[in-house]
């Protein structure tokens, strides 16, 4: 293979371990993060390119000579920037507007299910409040009200009682508190076990592994308080291991490659399977069209092959032949937040001690929310750190990544204590 030049797209801890990862192939000529943040900065050029800006973003990879795009979040791809590349030649890691629909609408995602036989939560579509409240009165709770469209993870109601779906279903759809997004809604049933997360890297018809891991949602200990963007992961998730995570390929992504290649819209990229590990075997919650965050800091330090030819590998419809080889080690990623967060939090605290954090044996830290001001680094944002330890044991992995979350100055940090300590999960 010919030696290449990357934009990574985005600016959280996903794509400070994303292009951390890169810039370690032989392969990699130069390195792009638009907008990256102060950590992309050490390994990449950072360019002021929004990750909505399609057509800055294309204009860019083709004066740039890209190689290959590889978006972080979602929300560029529901927004066409696979299509946009498409004519210019320039790859993108990533699915086209349509099959991005496997995220940007859970209703599609769900008929793709059944239309496929993937095992999910049974589920019912609304846009009439009446409707749907109605269902809520003969079915029940516990039951799960989502809207249909992206909202940043602010659209999901799992009910404990009827008063909270009814309120979930008017706030939606009465009240039109999250706009088009929430305008048609999914109602599913409620489903329990522990949740992991499933990467397969696609490539329209062949899939490979790209491992699991558990992402810890909640903001407090124990799994109590708010939903977050994720406070930290663990991989592999105990209890989930690589024979359980190959089993899931064929049960979760492969039917639903065919199914999207049947109708027209293959799928090409990394799809990440929400999964709950239920007593009737395991069930999809969603799927996303994307690395995880935190899950991919989690991922990318057990990798021991070259991530770069694989992202390739999937543009070019070559994954058929390929194979990734993974060490046999635990990651632990600690989220380190802003105080406040997910709340309203407070920007421009004093973040020392990285360098220190840094020389942790088996630590590594990527940034997310960090801006420096006048030479010094400062918080810019809700997630702003994610402290990552490697061990031979989810004990040894832990252990690195809270020596290092310990070695920083940063007082208005806040983080969790207990990432990776459920050992057994089911
Ligand atoms: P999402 O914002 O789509 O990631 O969903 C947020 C969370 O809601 C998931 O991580 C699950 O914990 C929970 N959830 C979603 N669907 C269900 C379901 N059918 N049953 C129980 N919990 C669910
Ligand atoms: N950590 C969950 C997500 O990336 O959606």
């Amino acid at each position: 293979m010919t030696t290449l030049k990357v934009l990574v797209v985005g600016s959280g801890g996903r794509e400070h371990a994303l292009a951390w990862a890169l810039s370690n192939s032989p392969l990699l000529t130069r390195l792009y993060v638009a907008p990256g943040n102060p950590g992309t900065a050490t390994l990449a050029e950072n360019v002021p390119i929004g990750v909505l800006d399609i057509p800055a973003l294309v204009d860019f990879a083709v004066a740039h000579g890209i190689d290959l795009v590889v978006p972080g979040p979602e929300a560029p791809l529901v927004a066409g920037l696979a299509d946009a590349l498409a004519p210019t030649g320039v790859r993108c890691c990533g699915p086209t507007a349509a099959a991005a629909a496997l995220e940007g609408s859970k209703s599609f995602a769900k008929e793709i299910c059944d239309a496929a036989g993937i095992p999910t939560a049974r589920w019912e579509r609304f846009s009439d409040a009446a409707a749907a409240l109605d269902f809520v009165a003969r079915r029940g709770a516990p039951i799960v009200i989502k809207a249909d469209g992206l909202a940043a993870g602010k659209g999901v109601t799992v009910a404990a009682t009827e008063a909270e779906a009814n309120a979930a279903i008017t706030a939606l759809l009465t009240e039109n508190a999250l706009g088009e997004s929430g305008a048609t809604i999914v109602i599913e049933e409620c489903l329990t076990g522990e949740e992991v997360s499933l990467f397969a890297l696609c490539d329209g018809t062949a899939c490979i592994l790209l491992g699991a891991a558990q992402d810890h949602k909640r903001i407090g200990e124990n799994d109590t308080g708010p939903n977050t963007g994720g406070m930290g992961a663990i991989s592999p998730p105990p209890g989930f291991p690589p024979d359980a995570q190959e089993a899931a390929l064929d049960l979760f992504i492969r039917p639903a490659l065919r199914e999207m290649a049947a109708r027209g819209t293959p799928y090409t990229g990394i799809l990440f399977a929400g999964l709950m590990l239920t007593p009737d075997g395991p069930k999809l919650i969603e799927y996303n069209v994307r690395f995880g965050d935190p899950e991919t800091q989690a991922l990318l330090p057990r990798l021991q092959s070259d991530l770069l030819p694989a992202l390739v590998a999937a543009c070019d419809g070559e994954l058929a032949q390929f194979s990734l080889s993974w060490l046999d080690l635990t990651c632990v990623s600690v989220v380190v937040a802003e105080r406040g967060y997910p709340g309203a939090y407070a920007k421009g605290s004093p973040i020392g001690g990285i360098d220190r954090a840094a020389a942790v044996p088996h630590a590594a830290i990527f940034h997310a929310g960090t801006d420096l001001r006048d030479g010094h680094l400062v918080s810019a944002g809700g997630r702003v750190l994610t402290v990552c330890g490697t061990g031979p044991t989810a004990t040894a992995a832990r252990a690195a990544a809270y020596a290092a979350v310990e070695a920083l100055d940063y007082p208005s940090g806040v983080y969790r204590r207990d990432i990776g300590k459920k050992d057994v999960l089911f």
